[in-house]
């Protein structure tokens, strides 16, 4: 969680820092802050709220200076405010210092700091860090007190901190918490993700775990924990700018659930073999041989990734025949999971830096497991430290609430299983039927964004109602869970996601003429079984919108209201179900003048555990 950026050049440094800091407010908007650094010393400001409470403070003050950080925050330790917003500093207001990540010893760390002398300004976990660094720099040069105030930190953490005294440098370093060098014509940038770079730079350094950067207006060093120099590759970004922002929607989450007919088809471009029915992953192909002979898989992941793994474990186990377990990563990790190199554990992550998932991975793989990744930032720690994988290629998603990164997963999972599928004992005329059917996709959901207009009008009939059930069977199970996190996400209603099945064996006390439930009834192998849970809930008074499929006559004499989905292979379902899900939540929430892309308490990327 928080976003980090930095930058030293020969350019003003605050309006890149501020715009950098708009971009990565998505990892947290509780408060934020900067410190810029010119020939007079450093310059400090910090707002409680969103970017643009900080941008309107400092609106029309003389802040000069061509270096600097800034942090915007999503409360761990500490409640939002000022006090609490980073940057923080040590005792004499010299070195300066923003933090992503948690520092678990702080508490020991800081008792020892105060009686040594030292005094602190905040709650957070962060600001021991200044004042170690002071402490070391009594002794040894500043980045050789980094170092050694790094080496007694037990937690994670992304930092970058500049020194009053010093200015010619910032210091960085990881452990954790992702960052990422741009490299510009005239200077350099770092921050959280290539969110606040791509507008600058192309060319970037991912910075790994247990390594520092000193970098200056010329240069760049990266040093690794063993105080040896690394030789860093530079990558190519390949997101536009026009690509992270809202392209004229009122929202992220709005521009993202319209991108997910060109999600699905960069997702699948180039891997699905119609004429063969086949799908070509080349991410997997120096494991082939490992993943035809697993015995199992074991998906780990959270959230909205959770329940791409739900429907991925019905692909899997019904067309390629592999057992496979769905775990929530921030469980799976505290547990004893019992592995072999049979398994293979999938992590599934829009950010891959999910740190609940990456702690799974890190675990499989101490024990000997395969792991694979379905990760769409590139780059990202989990897509670089799992065995192999797939990206999602769906381009950045910027709103909190997830959307074409689901729709993007399910269609990879799709591809994962025709390849599975395929090794095994998948004939090629089932192989080309799945192949042909997702080859549909994207065209189908352009089919039901157009119904956006009557989604809309049923939102808002239902948006004055506090709780709501999503209910579905066999794929679209899933489905509900993910409806009912959109809603409750977005919206704060109360909505709960269920089996249907499950249904009578309690949550059926809820339903009243106050509860409504939100049946996905498409038609497929349980569809009469789900048509006598929705009979169920009419004979309890209950009020069913239903999701249908297009032509469904019958079931519109049933509802309340219907809203229809082209009709697609079974497995595929998901794929369409979802797309009305999130456009019901999202006008929900617009109804109630919530700002969805950054709904309270949440924040894109979960970085801490
Ligand atoms: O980046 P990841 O896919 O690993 O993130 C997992 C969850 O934090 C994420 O899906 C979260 O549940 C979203 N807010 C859901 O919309």
């Amino acid at each position: 969680m928080c976003g980090i950026v930095g930058y030293i050049g020969n350019k003003e440094a605050l309006p890149i820092l501020i715009d950098g800091l708009k971009r990565l407010e998505y990892r947290g908007y509780d408060s934020a802050g900067f410190s810029v650094l010119n020939g007079n010393g450093i310059m400090t400001e910090k707002a409680v709220g969103k970017v643009v409470e900080l941008e309107n403070k400092v609106n029309g003050k003389n802040i000069k200076g061509s270096v600097g950080i800034a942090h915007t925050r999503w409360a761990t330790h500490g409640k939002p405010s000022e006090r609490n917003a980073h940057p923080h500093c040590d005792c004499e207001k010299n070195i300066f210092l923003v933090h992503n990540g948690i520092i678990e010893n702080y508490k020991e760390l800081k008792a020892d700091l105060e009686k040594l002398g030292h005094k602190f300004s905040s709650e957070t976990d962060t600001e021991v860090l200044a004042h170690l660094i002071e402490e070391y720099a009594k002794q040894v040069p500043w980045e050789e007190a980094v170092w050694r105030t790094l080496a007694h930190v037990q937690g994670t953490y992304g930092i970058a901190t500049i020194k009053a005294d010093d200015p010619e440098r910032i210091i960085v370093a990881r452990n954790g918490s992702p960052l990422v060098l741009g490299i510009l014509e005239d200077g350099f940038i770092i921050a959280s993700d290539i969110a606040p770079i791509v507008r600058h730079t192309d060319r970037v350094i991912y910075l790994e775990d247990g390594e520092m950067a000193e970098i200056t207006k010329e240069k760049y060093e990266v040093i690794n924990f063993k105080r040896k120099k690394v030789a860093k590759e530079i990558s190519k970004i390949d997101w536009t700018l026009e690509e992270a922002e809202k392209k004229g929607y009122d929202h992220f989450m709005m521009k993202e659930i319209m991108e997910q007919p060109e999600a699905v088809e960069n997702s699948i471009r180039g891997r699905l073999v119609v004429g063969e029915g086949i799908a070509k992953l080349g991410g997997l192909r120096d494991v082939a041989e490992r993943t035809r002979h697993l015995k199992r898989i074991v998906i780990v992941s959270c959230g909205t990734s959770y329940y791409a793994g739900l429907v991925g474990k019905y692909m899997f186990e019904e067309y390629a025949g592999i057992r496979t377990d769905v775990e929530y990563a921030s469980e799976f990790r505290y547990r004893k999971p019992i592995l072999d190199e049979e398994t293979a554990v999938l992590a599934i992550s829009q950010s891959g830096e999910t740190a609940d998932t990456l702690a799974a991975i890190r675990e499989a793989k101490n024990k000997g497991a395969l792991t694979l990744g379905i990760v769409n930032v590139v780059g990202s720690t989990i897509a670089r430290e799992t065995d192999a994988g797939v990206y999602n290629h769906a381009g950045p998603e910027i709103g909190v609430a997830s959307t074409k990164a689901f729709t993007s997963q399910l269609s990879i999972l799709a591809l994962f299983t025709l390849f599975l599928g395929r090794q095994r004992d998948m004939s090629y005329v089932m192989g080309k039927r799945i192949a042909e059917e997702l080859e549909k996709i994207p065209e189908l959901i352009k089919t039901i964004l157009k119904q956006s207009g009557e989604i809309k009008k049923i939102a808002k009939k239902y948006s004055s109602f506090s709780n709501l059930f999503f209910l579905g069977r066999k794929y679209n199970f899933p489905i509900a869970m993910e409806g009912a996190l959109k809603l409750k996400e977005i919206s704060y209603a109360h909505a709960e996601g269920y089996p249907f099945g499950e249904m009578k064996h309690g949550p059926i006390a809820l339903i009243d003429k106050n509860f409504p439930v939100v049946a996905i009834a498409t038609k497929d192998s349980v569809y009469e079984k789900t048509m006598s849970g929705i009979q169920e809930v009419k004979a309890r008074s209950g009020k069913v919108i239903a999701l249908a499929t297009k032509g469904d006559r019958e079931i519109q004499k049933m509802v309340d209201d219907a809203v229809f989905v082209p009709k697609t292979l079974e497995m595929l379902t998901p794929l369409l179900s979802v797309v009305p899900l999130q456009l019901f939540a999202y006008y929900f929430a617009v109804n109630k003048s919530l700002d969805v892309d950054k709904p309270r308490n949440l924040a894109k990327s979960v970085t801490v555990e």
